[in-house]
């Protein structure tokens, strides 16, 4: 007998969970344990499905077994395949993101779509940095030259990506010259990754993940940093906001929408046209139309407009559960299937919105830049028709919300410094981490997974690190996590060692605030660009390269190829990277030892060419302190108070 407290944390889901099992609803939880015990040759990766002489099961552990497939691959091989494939997709929905977003703007600054460029100041600066003329040039024709040399990324057959140039740190940029590892055009990579792991083509596993670590780099640079930063050309850079989490933000007397996914183009709209129709909610006896959002959806809205989030991924069937959401509106990324069964017994209407992306059992409302307007309006109608269907006697939203802090951009954590140092805003924060007043800082980012108890193994390693004096950042479902149990609010800080608790109350008032959050939330996904920006911005003003910072990254509860991929740019960048879910590795002693480099018999490693590494640990304390040795490691080399 399995009990809902021992699946997830958030008391909400647990009462939703019941429900569902009443009403005989099937979800992702239950699914899970029917999976169990999982295939050990897809576990640790040996499993090959490359050819029709297969499917090919070596070895994983080194003895039993057959050691080669058909086509005389070994388990080596295989992994590593395996693994830059994982990659790959992990890297692809994050460079699609890029790609659309690029077209918006591009069409916005061209007059042909309905947005309009809200991040004047984003604009310039990045103008600036890519060396274009920006005073007097007016912004629709600086965002379209913007634009077209984001598109060279996904163009130009030789060079190096403008986006890496742009972001990167000079000393990281050398390290990865000398690998052979810098990417030039997003699609080219990914096209060269994937017949690299064709059949018959790559099989030496040194190479195949030197192109991991290349594809990293095309998920930092063409995914993240040119999503973050031309979505924050278009829709504004985030400012703090103060918004609420939990199931109980859906409201009863509402007309109930809920955003999932990942692409705020299409949920911006959403938002708009739900705000320009209120009124037609009320004269169907609703209070009006309420947002709310899942997943990276949330983040994006959240970050910018302060809309309340329902809950994080593993549960997303659930918020429909509660019997009150009139539509569901998807797009890209962490969309489960299952949504459409689970739609199905209640009158939501699951509607998904981008055109390469269809679900089974949705309706579709068509987005593309131009016709935006076209498709907020028809969704938003639709959950107004929807209103008068909902069965009364099949709503339970279970009470209660959280409050939480959010919109810490690297822009916004500067400016709320700047209140302690106007001339120079990144030092006090260096010399909290000089002191030791703050022992270094770890990004929490990623996702639930219904294999581990949802948002436990997140919140847990967040408050271990809290309690040693170490400042977090989050982004993604794994900030959801912290947001449900109020680790980004300022009551959060009764988990924070006294020393990181005072930094951050001092930062608070000067702010007239009663303290920072001890969690930061800075946002999607994408938006671990942002964390990357803080990162290099620290060690250019302190004058170190990003892989000397006491700094490390978390996904405690990983699902998603897109944790993977989002990991592997850290470790190039120098950054350790812990995961609480293994990755399907562990069948190639070669693989493993490169990335963890945990048992020093593989000669090259990643902690050794870049400075960092990955750390596989279920255990959210014994991951906390892992990652506080290392900090501590990094601090020694920097002769920094231990
Ligand atoms: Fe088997 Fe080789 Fe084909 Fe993989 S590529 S399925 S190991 S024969
Ligand atoms: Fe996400």
């Amino acid at each position: 007998q399995v009990l809902v407290t021992d699946l997830t944390m958030d008391t909400g889901v647990q009462e939703l969970l019941v429900k569902a099992e009443l009403e005989n609803i099937e979800t992702a939880f239950q699914r899970a344990k029917e999976q169990e015990p999982h295939c050990k040759f897809g576990l640790t990766g040996v499993c090959c499905r490359r050819c029709l002489q297969g499917p090919c099961r070596v070895t994983f552990n080194g003895n039993k077994g057959v050691k080669r497939g058909v086509c005389g691959a070994t388990a080596d091989q295989i992994v590593a395949r395996n693994l830059l494939s994982l990659i790959v997709e992990g890297t692809t929905p994050h460079v699609e993101h890029a790609r659309e977003i690029l077209h918006t703007l591009l069409e916005t600054a061209e007059g042909k779509a309905p947005y309009e460029i809200k991040g004047k100041e984003k604009l310039i600066s990045i103008g600036k940095k890519l060396g274009l003329t920006v005073d007097g040039v007016e912004l629709d024709k600086l965002a379209k030259e913007v634009a077209l040399i984001a598109l060279q990324d996904f163009q130009q057959q030789s060079g190096v990506s403008n986006w890496l140039r742009l972001r990167a740190q000079d000393q990281s940029i050398e390290t990865w010259k000398k690998l052979n590892i810098l990417p030039s055009n997003a699609h080219l990579e990914i096209a060269n990754a994937i017949n690299k792991t064709a059949m018959g083509c790559e099989s030496d596993p040194v190479s195949l993940l030197l192109g991991i670590m290349k594809m990293g780099l095309v998920e930092g640079y063409d995914g993240l940093h040119l999503s973050t930063d031309l979505q924050d050309i278009l829709f504004g850079t985030p400012r703090l906001v103060k918004t609420q989490y939990r199931m109980g933000v859906i409201k009863e007397e509402y007309v109930n929408i809920a955003v999932h996914g990942h692409i705020p183009m299409v949920s911006e709209k959403v938002l708009e046209w739900s705000r320009k129709l209120n009124n037609e909610a009320k004269a169907l006896g609703a209070k009006g139309i309420n947002i709310v959002g899942i997943c990276c959806s949330a983040n994006e809205l959240l970050m910018r407009q302060g809309v309340s989030v329902a809950t994080n991924y593993a549960s997303q069937e659930l918020a429909i559960i509660t019997g009150a959401l009139e539509a569901m509106v998807v797009d890209a990324q962490c969309i489960m299937p299952g949504l459409a069964q689970v739609a199905e017994c209640y009158h939501t209407e699951l509607i998904s919105a981008l055109p390469n992306i269809k679900i089974e059992g949705a309706s579709h409302v068509d987005w593309t830049p131009e016709d935006a307007d076209k498709m907020g309006e028809e969704i938003v109608r639709r959950a107004l028709a929807h209103y008068p269907e909902r069965d009364q006697s099949k709503v339970q939203i279970p009470a209660g919300t959280v409050e939480a802090y959010a919109g810490f951009s690297v822009e916004q954590i500067v400016e709320l410094l700047a209140t302690l140092n106007g001339q120079d805003p990144l030092l006090p924060l260096i010399e909290a981490i000089a002191t030791g007043d703050i022992l270094g800082v770890v990004a929490i980012v990623g996702c639930t997974n219904p294999k581990v108890k949802q948002d436990w193994a997140n919140t847990e390693v967040a408050k271990e690190l809290m309690r040693n004096n170490v400042l977090i950042v989050a982004s993604g479902c794994s900030a959801h996590s912290l947001g449900k149990n109020g680790l980004l609010s300022p009551d959060g800080l009764q988990y924070c060692g006294e020393k990181l608790a005072n930094v951050l109350t001092a930062i608070g008032q000067a702010n007239g605030l009663p303290a920072l959050p001890p969690a930061l939330h800075m946002g999607s996904c994408v938006d671990n660009s942002r964390i990357d920006d803080l990162l290099v911005a620290l060690g250019d003003r302190m004058g170190v390269a990003v892989r000397e910072l006491p700094v490390a990254g978390s996904s405690p509860e990983n699902h998603s190829p897109k944790a993977l991929s989002i990991g592997t740019f850290f470790i190039a960048q120098g950054v350790d990277v812990h995961i609480g879910v293994n990755a399907p590795i562990t069948g190639s002693p070669l693989v493993e030892q490169a990335l963890t480099a945990n048992k020093g018999e593989f000669p090259v490693t990643t902690d050794e060419l870049f400075g960092g590494k990955l750390i596989y640990e279920a255990d959210p304390i014994q991951a906390a302190q892992t990652m506080i040795g290392r900090i501590i490691q990094k601090r020694k080399a920097l002769g920094l108070v231990c």
